[in-house]
């Protein structure tokens, strides 16, 4: 099982926990993060959510060979599932980060209402190297928190975000050692239960207002970027070049301008 899903003390934990494969995240895993998702929404007895990882990975992000197994014209379903769980989850989501968070693994994180990480914990958006672009509303989401310049140079070159530059950029609420991480989030979330509920919903409602609309059009641009992008020549040499250890080679790929069809293989 490389989701595990547990509800203690009223707060439902949600564990990635493929720790092999750094956490990545497959078809099955975002069907099972859905449902957890969703089980906790409907689950009275629960006041809030902790998503987590491995003590020494968070999530690196979609499996790269269901990126290239995927047709690319065949919408995510999975990953879009999960992603919208979580944007219309009523109750507060508590993220716990340890070691590293790449591609969705930062994206789901503009999406959780407190987020804490480890002093060394490291998190990167390389869409851009990966011949894609960003996802799930991250395009809105980080230059919201993160100004437009800083957002640009991070999503743009997809330069890895050390702990401190993410408290900066307004991505997480407080670094933590290592080891203290997950029982902190924890901590967070336990709070929850001596707050109203309803008072706690309506209020994580109305702090998401401003942009709830804006959000849902921004994932649904980038889901058809992100597809078109996906089935480029770039893309697919990207995410093959990842898998063999190897640096991409560009030379001998077409580039196409912004907002065009990518060529497809
Ligand atoms: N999908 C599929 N497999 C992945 C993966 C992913 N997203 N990320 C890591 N793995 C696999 C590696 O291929 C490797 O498999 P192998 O042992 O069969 O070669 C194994 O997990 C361990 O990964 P490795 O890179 O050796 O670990 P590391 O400790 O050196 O680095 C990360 C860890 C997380 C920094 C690194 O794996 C990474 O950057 N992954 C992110 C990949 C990515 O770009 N994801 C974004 C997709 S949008």
């Amino acid at each position: 099982m490389s989701v595990r899903a547990y509800v203690q003390d009223a707060i439902a934990c949600i564990e990635l926990a493929r720790p092999e494969r750094k956490n990545a995240i497959d078809a099955r895993m975002y069907r099972h993060l859905a449902d957890a998702l969703t089980a906790a929404a409907h689950n009275d007895e629960v006041r809030a959510v902790v998503i987590h990882g491995s003590p020494t990975v968070f999530c690196a992000g979609n499996d790269i060979h269901d990126f290239l197994e995927r047709s690319p014209t065949s919408p995510n379903v999975d990953a879009l599932h999960f992603m919208q769980a979580l944007v219309d989850h009523e109750k507060p989501v508590v993220a716990a980060v340890n070691g590293a968070a790449v591609g969705i693994g930062t994206t789901l994180l503009l999406h959780c209402d407190l987020v804490y990480c480890a002093d060394d914990a490291m998190f990167s958006m390389p869409f851009v190297s990966l011949g894609l672009c960003p996802e799930f509303a991250s395009s809105l989401l980080v230059p919201l928190n993160a100004g437009y310049h800083k957002a640009a140079e991070k999503l743009l070159f997809g330069e890895p975000i050390s702990a401190e530059e993410a408290l900066d950029m307004g991505l997480v609420n407080r670094l933590l050692p290592p080891g203290e991480v997950l029982d902190y989030a924890m901590h967070q979330a336990r709070r929850f239960r001596a707050l109203p509920p309803a008072a706690v919903r309506q209020t994580k409602h109305l702090l998401k207002a401003g942009w709830r609309a804006a959000v849902q059009t921004a994932m649904s641009t980038e889901l058809e970027a992100f597809r078109t992008l996906l089935g480029s020549a770039d893309s697919r040499e990207a995410l093959s070049a990842f898998l063999e250890r190897r640096k991409p080679d560009f030379s001998r790929t077409a580039s196409a301008p912004a907002g065009a069809p990518a060529a497809k293989e």
